[in-house]
């Protein structure tokens, strides 16, 4: 319940193209950038406070990327919602939002654009060829118009943000970049923009994802096959359910290259999982040291 004692939040200031951002953003001292897609949830308020802790300014972009869906893909049903949205940025204290026009940020054909390389062709990267390709390019804009001193990203997109991290490592970008845990619903579904396109019996039958990976983190100690061989075991379960989970795939991967680990493997690992419910594609994952 709103607190009714709780002074009112201040809304953020609007801004559409370069040219306003920029006017804003030499008024700002150290800048976070928060990249979202919007139809805000509670996983991005997790990163605009971890944004606000580390920053004088928030900026949270809200841009649904074209570039990064591909042909049979979502992008005309992705959830656009923007005043809901920027009442939310308002209750998180975020300072200025970001919602260029498609057109703004891709006057004309994108030519030029960023490859993620090996690390960006498996997984996520094999299931949605461009994909990557995309995110980057839209975060490399981004990231340019905004000139932010630090950007926060979500570790729900694991993947996502390894490639964020090797780019801007790769092409020395100067921006440090924060990953933030996964926020999880009570029935220990990961936030997602995507989780709004779920009926309640979907739902119900999504919940195996979480609890695949909490099987393979359980049995941690027994090493890569193990840990595989549990979560793959309440995939299995899931696929015979109604409705049905159809696993895109489930993999142990080294946490710094994103390649299969070895059944010798020691180290930082992560274990992730793509699957499909009814037409809905979910992702979700969860960091373990062997
Ligand atoms: O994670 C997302 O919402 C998007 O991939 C991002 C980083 C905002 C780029 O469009």
């Amino acid at each position: 319940m709103t607190d009714p004692t709780a002074p009112a939040p201040t809304a953020p200031i609007v801004v559409r193209t370069p040219e306003e951002l920029a006017r804003v953003r030499s008024g700002l001292g150290r800048t976070a950038l928060v990249p979202t897609m919007g139809a805000l949830h509670n996983g991005h308020r997790t990163l605009f406070a971890a944004a606000r802790g580390r920053a004088d300014a928030v900026v949270v972009s809200i841009f649904v990327n074209p570039l990064q869906f591909g042909p049979d893909e979502d992008y005309d049903r992705y959830p656009r919602r923007l005043d809901a949205d920027l009442a939310v940025c308002a209750e998180e204290g975020v300072d200025v939002v970001y919602a260029p026009a498609v057109e703004t940020m891709y006057p004309g054909e994108q030519i030029v654009t960023v490859h993620p390389g090996a690390m960006g062709s498996v997984l996520e990267g094999a299931s949605r060829p461009g994909f990557f390709e995309g995110v980057l390019t839209v975060v490399a804009k981004l990231f340019h118009m905004v000139r932010p001193d630090l950007a926060v990203f979500g570790q729900k997109d694991a993947q996502q943000l390894a490639v964020v991290r090797r780019m801007v490592r790769d092409l020395g970008m100067g921006v440090t970049i924060a990953g933030v845990p996964t926020r999880r619903d009570p029935d220990g579904l990961a936030s997602s923009s995507r989780n709004a396109y779920l009926s309640a019996e979907e739902r119900a039958s999504a919940l195996a994802l979480s609890r695949a990976l909490l099987a393979g983190a359980d049995a941690s100690v027994t090493g890569p096959v193990g840990i595989l061989s549990a979560a793959r075991a309440v995939l299995d379960e899931a696929a015979r359910a109604e409705p049905p989970v159809r696993l895109d795939y489930l993999a142990l991967v080294d946490a710094q290259t994103f390649a299969e680990v070895p059944a010798s493997f020691r180290g930082d690992a992560v274990l992730l999982v793509a699957a499909f419910v009814g037409t809905t594609r979910l992702i979700d994952n969860v960091p373990l040291t062997l």
